[in-house]
């Protein structure tokens, strides 16, 4: 499974980057916000030079022609940003139209474009000029999913702590989807979005995402364990012990 980080705070990712297991970053409107982001682009951009990952970026249109305007001046602003898009009625639109219009990677404005190692991978390999991928989110049902991937989405985004606090059984639609996904042959990855706690992260797993995005709180409790810290303690007490012993020889 891929870990993502859902956050758009720079030193969380910047972190997760040097840990050496970040594969992707999830951002939304309200995490742009606690950032307390106010160039969106020059965010992006800066988030891009940090982790060569896909980054999802967000729209704030409630209407497709808007959505579609922002998503493709997004995917201009890095060849890895990937456009979230909400699954509504306009959202299914704005996916479809996406999914098939081709948006040039320009980067411009990004302080880092001229040396950088990101754009001159994907312009080697002709990718610059691409159709947008798509992350469709705040998705609660199978069926919304299947709807997103119909109109385009590479990724869809089930919200499984917010089903569990109303109530319903968040992993059971990830494993629900996993399994039709599988069935169907249908191609399309799943972010398990709204994870609360580790054992979300396993759960996740084990019914079939593809990928967990998660806050940096998670990730870092991921790592932890009491018996890691003490096993460590006690093998360097050992060691060292071992150390003053063969120095009195
Ligand atoms: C997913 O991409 C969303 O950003 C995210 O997981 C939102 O969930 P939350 O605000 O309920 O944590």
């Amino acid at each position: 499974m891929e870990f993502y980080l859902d956050t758009a705070q720079l030193d969380e990712v910047r972190t997760a980057v040097s840990w050496g297991i970040l594969r992707g970053v999830t951002t939304n409107p309200s995490h742009v916000a606690r950032a307390g982001v106010r160039d969106l682009r020059r965010h992006v951009q800066e988030l891009c030079w940090i982790a060569d990952v896909p980054i999802s970026v967000e729209v704030v249109a409630l209407d497709a022609d808007g959505m579609v305007a922002q998503g493709t001046e997004f995917a201009g602003w890095s060849p890895n940003v990937v456009v979230k898009l909400p699954t509504t009625v306009e959202g299914l639109k704005a996916m479809a139209r996406l999914s098939h219009s081709e948006v040039t990677a320009s980067c411009q404005g990004c302080a880092h474009a001229p040396d950088c190692p990101i754009r001159a991978r994907f312009a080697q390999q002709q990718r610059l000029r691409r159709r947008p991928e798509i992350n469709a989110t705040l998705i609660f049902t199978v069926n919304q999913a299947l709807l997103a991937l119909a109109a385009g989405a590479s990724y869809v985004s089930p919200f499984v702590g917010r089903l569990d606090a109303v109530g319903e059984d968040g992993v059971a639609l990830v494993a629900d989807l996993a399994h039709i996904l599988r069935v169907q042959q249908q191609p399309g990855k799943i972010i398990a979005a709204a994870l609360r706690h580790p054992v979300h992260v396993t759960a996740v797993a084990r019914a079939g995402a593809q990928i967990a995005t998660m806050s940096f709180a998670i990730l870092t409790q991921l790592v932890e364990h009491p018996l890691t810290a003490a096993g460590l303690e006690a093998f360097l007490e050992d060691y060292r012990r071992s150390q003053e012993g063969s120095q009195g020889q």
